[in-house]
């Protein structure tokens, strides 16, 4: 019982506290013509009464008097309740709407995103979701439970009023409750063991059906396969649920049982008073009524078991995800205007959440100022990790990268964000507009169409524009029904959402020549060359690029080759060439292959 009092208020005070955050006047309105309408319905019985012992006493004018009572509450009841509903299905769909935003706050929030790479997390995020969806049922459940608890008090009153006995009828709606409560925690369970494969088998479907991956799921054969694997996922999960859904509809159709039986009890208590003379038909008549009412109020309570259930589980997912993610500490410093010295990394090591081994160890390194920096290394060596750790998205694991000598965990995370241009190696194709795609790099620059167009034409990205349509133009077919890019072509726009920060002091760019022709390579490393001096002139800022294209690192003031989750040498690109190593190596085989 205590863990129902828990769930139970955890339900009210969540789902309540949403409510009326979203629309505390409606919702106050809507609880009152609720509460309004339950209260009529007890007195239904009691009109009945006085209306069988008037008929029986043959005084017609007071029995049709009391018939029209009765009409008249039931349509008061139809229409309290119909207006009641209009006001907290809208502050339900707020307050659902407001649980949606909190989802995406949480996912996109915290100080990092090592939280994104873990699957109970993920788990947890896509139960919360299917829960937001629910809110409204949630609320109107609350509300409900109120109602039917008003109308339970008036209830026991009016029975009590005939014989002191019945009033314990409603108690025996408490075991049919008990074993609800057991039931629903049966198929939440169920739920719960099923969400993997739940989540296996929607994404098996997504997969088979996305447009980027089709061409080579066509030609591999493997659709066939896919959907092989999405039925037998999507089988184990609902012969599970059909299972414990079986199981839980047992418990409660017992429950219902045991109450039918107190129900018949009561009535035969009030038909032998009637036979002795001490109840008068009309209470016989009460009696009934009230009882049929009471049956129908325990179905509905014991339905919406269920709800309050789901609503205070819903409750502690959103505890469990805020839990989850990473707080950033109270920023100790500030965010410098310019480098004057640089960045250091001091013996960084790194694992990704829930892996076993770390992706980088002891990891020393000093970026100056004003460098342009260039990361080379084989595939997995870790480069892009690296990458994002000096953007604040990972905490190293052990060991610490300093700004200006400041620990990057001492600066305020969002401040360090904001100074930051970045284009990742899996950079964002947003099926959006083309203002949206290059604008949130700078969201105050959004509506700036002269900073849009330069930041187009830096990245090489003006030609895509033009082919677009102009800023307004739609990109992909996600959306609207816009124009479908290369390769090459998206990731030029996403060089011009890079660009169009102002004043960096890191411009980072993983792979920014991964997806482009050796001519657009060339000029964009030659404007870069150039942009980049301008900035470090201005702010200090650092360069930093990876790249498997050795002409292009070779300009670079650092080179960095990242081994095995290690600094295995830098220098610049003479000094590399001077000495036998991996660098050295690479660049004598790129170089023979395009001679
Ligand atoms: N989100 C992640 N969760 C777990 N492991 C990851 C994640 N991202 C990368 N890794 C692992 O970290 C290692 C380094 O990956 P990283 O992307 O840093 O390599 P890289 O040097 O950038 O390679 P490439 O040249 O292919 O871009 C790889 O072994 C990869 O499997
Ligand atoms: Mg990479």
């Amino acid at each position: 019982m205590k863990n129902t009092d828990s769930s139970l208020s955890t339900a009210v005070r969540f789902v309540l506290g949403l409510a009326w955050g979203a629309d505390r006047r409606k919702l106050t309105v809507g609880v009152a013509l609720l509460l309004i309408g339950y209260l009529s319905t007890p007195f239904v019985g009691f009109l009945l009464r006085d209306f069988t012992d008037a008929a029986l006493r043959g005084q017609s004018a007071t029995a049709a008097a009391m018939a029209v009572g009765v009409a008249a509450l039931l349509v008061f009841e139809l229409m309290m309740g119909h207006f009641a509903h209009l006001y907290y299905f809208e502050v339900g769909e707020q307050a659902g709407t407001e649980l949606d935003r909190r989802l995406a706050a949480l996912a996109g929030g915290g100080s990092g995103i090592a939280h994104l790479d873990d699957p109970h997390f993920n788990d947890t995020l896509a139960l919360a979701a299917e829960d937001a969806a629910k809110t409204r049922p949630a609320l109107e459940g609350v509300l409900h439970l109120a109602g039917l608890a008003l109308r339970a008090a008036v209830t026991v009153v009016l029975l009590a009023t005939v014989n002191p006995w019945l009033t314990l009828l409603p108690l025996a709606a408490v075991p049919p409750v008990l074993i609800a409560r057991r039931a629903a925690e049966l198929s939440n369970r169920a739920r719960e063991r099923t969400a993997e494969a739940g989540r296996l088998a929607s994404h098996l479907l997504s997969l088979a059906a996305d447009a980027d991956a089709v061409k080579e799921i066509r030609l591999s054969g493997a659709d066939a396969h896919l959907l092989d694997r999405h039925g037998s996922a999507w089988r184990q999960t609902t012969d599970a649920l059909w299972a414990a859904q079986w199981r839980a509809a047992a418990l409660r159709g017992a429950g219902q049982l045991l109450f039918a039986a107190a129900y018949g009890g009561a009535i035969l208590v009030v038909l032998q008073q009637a036979v002795r003379g001490t109840a008068t038909v009309g209470e016989v008549v009460l009696v009934v009524t009230l009882a049929v009412q009471i049956s129908v109020q325990v179905a509905s309570a014991i339905g919406l078991h269920a709800t309050m259930a789901a609503a205070a589980r819903t409750a502690q997912r959103f505890d469990e995800l805020a839990a989850a993610v990473p707080v950033a500490a109270p920023a100790r410093a500030k965010t410098p205007r310019r480098l004057r010295r640089g960045i250091r990394l001091r013996g960084v090591g790194f694992a990704y959440p829930g892996a076993a081994e770390p992706v980088l160890h002891g990891v020393d390194l000093t970026i100056p100022a004003g460098a342009t920096v260039a990361l080379v290394g084989e595939n997995g060596a870790g480069k892009s990790t690296l990458v994002k750790l000096l953007c604040g998205l990972y905490q190293p694991t052990s060991g610490a990268i300093t700004v200006d000598g400041v620990d990057l965990r001492d600066l305020p995370a969002a401040k360090w964000h904001s100074r930051i241009a970045m284009l990742f190696q899996d950079f964002a194709k947003l099926h959006l507009s083309v203002r949206t795609n290059i604008g949130i790099g700078q969201l105050a620059l959004a509506a700036d169409d002269t900073a849009l167009h330069a930041a187009a034409r830096l990245a090489r990205a003006d030609a895509v524009v033009a082919q677009a349509g102009g800023l307004g133009g739609m990109l992909g077919r996600g959306y609207a029904d816009g124009t479908e890019l290369s390769g090459g072509q998206w990731q030029s726009i996403g060089l011009a959402r890079a660009l169009l920060r102002p004043t960096p002091l890191l411009l980072a760019l993983d792979e920014p020549a991964a997806a482009l022709d050796a001519h657009a390579e060339d000029a964009l490393f030659g404007r870069f060359a150039a942009s980049g001096r301008r900035a470090a002139r201005g702010a200090g800022a650092i360069t930093l690029f990876t790249s498997h294209r050795f002409s292009t690192v070779r300009a670079a003031d650092l080179i960095v080759v990242l081994s095995g989750g290690t600094v295995a040498d830098q220098g610049t690109h003479q000094e590399l060439m001077s000495r036998p190593g991996l660098y050295r190596e690479l660049y004598t085989m790129q170089e023979r292959a395009y001679t």
